[in-house]
């Protein structure tokens, strides 16, 4: 895997492209396959993540599928964190809370089923490994991927030496932020070094600020997920466990506290090994067999000649807003762009191909958006087409449900 931290798209793609033929040697080697006549079928990333790299990879699958006449599994990189853990664990069933932190995303997800996914909140500005690599970098501790450094250094830092407050504690939802953290790291350290200039902070200090920033952060991550537990009981959903996923799973403090504070409450806390936790390339070819056993977004050569990458791709694409008037109005706005852009992105598919999943995701979306109208013409429309997808036609009946009662009230 290429780390793509701070590195500028166009030398990211190039790393991908030179190295992309000698990774696919590597594991043939390693897997002692003569070639791709021992292959059974193909898995690609197909987003989220820059685009320059992610159509390297398209293009590479859309190359050997042709050549070796093999049928192809488009994944999203998210789902690959979210699923990684039942490939260790086969006892992990659904559905299980997932904890998703990596250097680009921090989300909370609700996941029900492969493809079944509810995004119950995530950052309204930086993610965690980002913050980390931030204050790694301010406390000079490491320059890329700070992230293990920093907590080693906390490991050795006191408790409570800096006080921040834990943000958004007013906003009932899981949504998260980060920013507000590193920033205040950035400030003290700023005052510290203006009141003794032309040195640095001690080691002990460096220590000292780790540990007040990871701490900060583990708080605010469990006081999100213990919201996602209670809406969890409030809805009648039945889950006791919470998996953490993302190269921040890796963070043993944030594990463990999670761990601590909710095995109280009956839940199991669970992670997949560090290197599945981390980004890698196994968890996308599981994804992509737990989407095979299920029949789900499996190409053939043709077919995948026309399939698209997708920059942008929230694993819950139905941009449907789980914890209606408890946000900020800086957090209002951000779901209503985030609303805007899934439904461009879902009609933008349809478009491609008027298929049921398709029409789904629209239809969800629209039915998030209130937009009832759209919603039931759209479902009227696909229903006769695929008469025998049951996903369509329970979404067509809330669709008409919730369109009458929508008529009744307006006309
Ligand atoms: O999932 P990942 O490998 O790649 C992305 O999809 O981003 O996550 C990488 C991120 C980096 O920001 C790295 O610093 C962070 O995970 N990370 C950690 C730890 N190990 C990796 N952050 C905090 N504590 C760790 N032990
Ligand atoms: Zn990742």
């Amino acid at each position: 895997m290429i780390s793509l931290q701070g590195i500028v798209p166009k030398l990211a793609a190039q790393a991908h492209a030179s190295r992309i033929d000698g990774a696919i040697a590597e594991v043939f080697r390693k897997a002692s396959f003569s070639g791709f006549e021992d292959v059974d079928g193909l898995a690609f990333t197909r987003g989220p993540g820059l685009s320059a790299c992610l159509d390297i990879g398209l293009k590479k699958v859309r190359e050997i599928s042709l050549a070796y006449n093999l049928q192809t599994v488009g994944i999203n990189h998210m789902e690959g964190h979210a699923l990684a853990l039942r490939l260790e664990d086969p006892s992990l069933e659904f559905p299980f809370l997932c904890l998703l932190v990596s250097g680009g995303h921090s989300q909370i997800v609700l996941v029900s089923g492969v493809g079944q996914y509810q995004l119950l909140g995530e950052t309204l500005d930086i993610a965690v490994g980002d913050a980390f690599d931030k204050v790694a970098r301010l406390l000079r501790v490491s320059d890329l991927n700070g992230g293990p450094a920093l907590e080693a250094r906390a490991s050795l830092g006191r408790p409570g030496t800096l006080q921040i407050a834990t943000p958004m504690k007013k906003y009932k939802n899981c949504d998260l932020s980060f920013s507000g953290l590193q920033t205040a790291i950035d400030v003290e350290l700023a005052a510290r070094l203006a009141s003794n200039p032309g040195t640095f902070i001690s080691d002990q200090e460096v220590n000292d600020l780790a540990r007040s920033f990871q701490d900060a952060v583990i708080t605010h991550i469990i006081h999100r997920l213990s919201i996602a537990t209670k809406w969890c009981t409030a809805q009648g959903i039945e889950t006791k466990t919470i998996v953490v996923s993302g190269g921040v799973a890796c963070n043993a403090s944030l594990f463990q506290a999670i761990a601590r504070d909710f095995s109280g409450f009956g839940y199991r806390v669970l992670r997949p090994s560090s290197a599945l936790c981390r980004d890698n390339a196994v968890m996308i070819g599981w994804a992509a067999q737990e989407n095979v056993n299920i029949g789900q977004n499996i190409y053939t050569p043709e077919e995948l000649q026309t399939v698209r990458y997708i920059p942008r791709w929230p694993l819950d694409g139905s941009g449907t807003d789980y914890f209606p008037g408890t946000h900020s109005a800086h957090s209002k706005s951000a779901i209503l762009a985030h609303r805007e852009e899934t439904l461009a992105k879902a009609l933008e598919s349809l478009e491609e191909t008027f298929s049921a999943q398709t029409a789904i995701k629209v239809c969800r979306t629209y039915l998030s958006m209130e937009k009832y109208q759209e919603a039931y013409d759209l479902a009227q429309k696909a229903m006769p087409l695929f008469p025998d997808d049951p996903y369509l036609k329970a979404l067509g009946e809330k669709v008409n449900s919730r369109y009458k009662s929508w008529r009744n009230k307006y006309t």
